[in-house]
C-alpha cells in the first residue's frame, strides 16, 4: 500500500545518505509526526507522505537545487497513481519546511505543513539534536567551540550555509531558538522539555571548558 511502498522507497533512496537526513531521521520525523497528528484534525495522509518525503534529496548536495527534493517526490507519487490534490499538499510542505536561517515565512501556514515541520525540528534539538549537530560540525571539519568567536544572529540563508563558525554557536543562531517557533502545542511541549535538555548540556560543557566541578543535580 502506498505509505509502505513510499518507506521503501524512501529507505531505498537514502541508502548513502550522510547521518543527518538517513533513513532514521525520516522514520522518527514520520514517527513524532504521527504523535502531534492525534492531537490535530488533519489529513493524515498527507502528513505522514511529507514526512517520509520531506529530505529525499537536498539541495545542499545537488548544487543547490532547491527544488529537486519536491520535483523526486512529486513524480514518485504521481507513479503511486497519487491523486494530485494530495500531490499538491504534499510538496507545499516540502517546499516549506527548511529552516533556512529563519527569515523566510511561507505564505500559508497549513496543519498538515505545521505537524511535519514541528517534527523535523523537533530531532534538531535534545538529545538527538545534539548529536546531529556535533555530526554535521564533524563532517565539516569545524570546532566543538572556540570562545573567540560568537554567534551570529544576523547571518541570511546563504551565509547560514556557507557558516565556517563552531558548531556550538550553531546552537545559538538556531537550535535554541526553535522552540519559540514550534506551530502547535504538543510540539512545542515537547520541545521545551528538549530544549531544558540542551541547556543543561551547555552548561556542563561550559564548566568542564573550564576545568570545574559541576554539582551533580546541577
Ligand atoms: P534541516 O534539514 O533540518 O533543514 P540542515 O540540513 O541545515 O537542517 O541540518 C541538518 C542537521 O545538521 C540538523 O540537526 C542541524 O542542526 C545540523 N546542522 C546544520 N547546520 C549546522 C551547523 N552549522 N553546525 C552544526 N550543525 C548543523
Ligand atoms: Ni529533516
Amino acid at each position: 500500500m502506498l505509505v509502505q511502498n513510499t518507506v521503501d522507497f524512501v529507505k531505498e533512496t537514502l541508502a548513502n545518505a550522510e547521518s543527518g537526513h538517513d533513513w532514521f531521521h525520516i522514520e522518527r520525523v514520520w514517527k513524532v509526526a504521527k504523535t502531534l497528528a492525534k492531537q490535530e484534525n488533519v489529513n493524515l495522509l498527507v502528513v505522514e507522505l511529507a514526512a517520509l518525503l520531506h529530505d529525499i534529496a537536498d539541495a545542499k548536495f545537488h548544487n543547490n537545487d532547491e527544488e529537486i527534493g519536491q520535483k523526486i517526490a512529486a513524480q514518485f507519487l504521481r507513479n503511486q497513481q497519487v491523486e494530485e490534490e494530495i500531490i499538491a499538499q504534499v510538496i507545499y510542505i516540502i517546499k516549506h519546511i527548511s529552516f533556512k536561517g529563519g527569515k523566510e515565512n511561507p505564505p500559508e501556514m497549513t496543519a498538515e505543513l505545521a505537524i511535519v515541520q514541528d517534527a523535523d525540528r523537533l530531532d534538531a534539538i535534545g538529545a538527538i539534536g545534539i548529536a546531529r549537530a556535533f555530526n554535521y560540525g564533524g563532517f565539516k571539519n569545524r570546532q566543538l567551540y572556540n570562545p573567540e568567536i560568537s554567534p551570529d544572529l544576523q547571518m541570511d540563508s546563504a551565509a547560514y550555509r556557507k557558516s565556517e563558525a563552531p558548531t556550538l554557536n550553531h546552537f545559538y543562531e538556531k537550535l535554541l531558538l526553535l522552540k519559540d517557533k514550534m506551530n502547535t502545542k504538543s510540539g512545542k511541549e515537547m520541545a521545551e522539555q528538549r530544549h531544558a535538555f540542551m541547556e543543561q548540556f551547555l552548561a556542563q560543557f561550559y564548566a568542564e571548558w573550564e576545568g570545574l566541578a559541576m554539582s551533580s543535580n546541577q
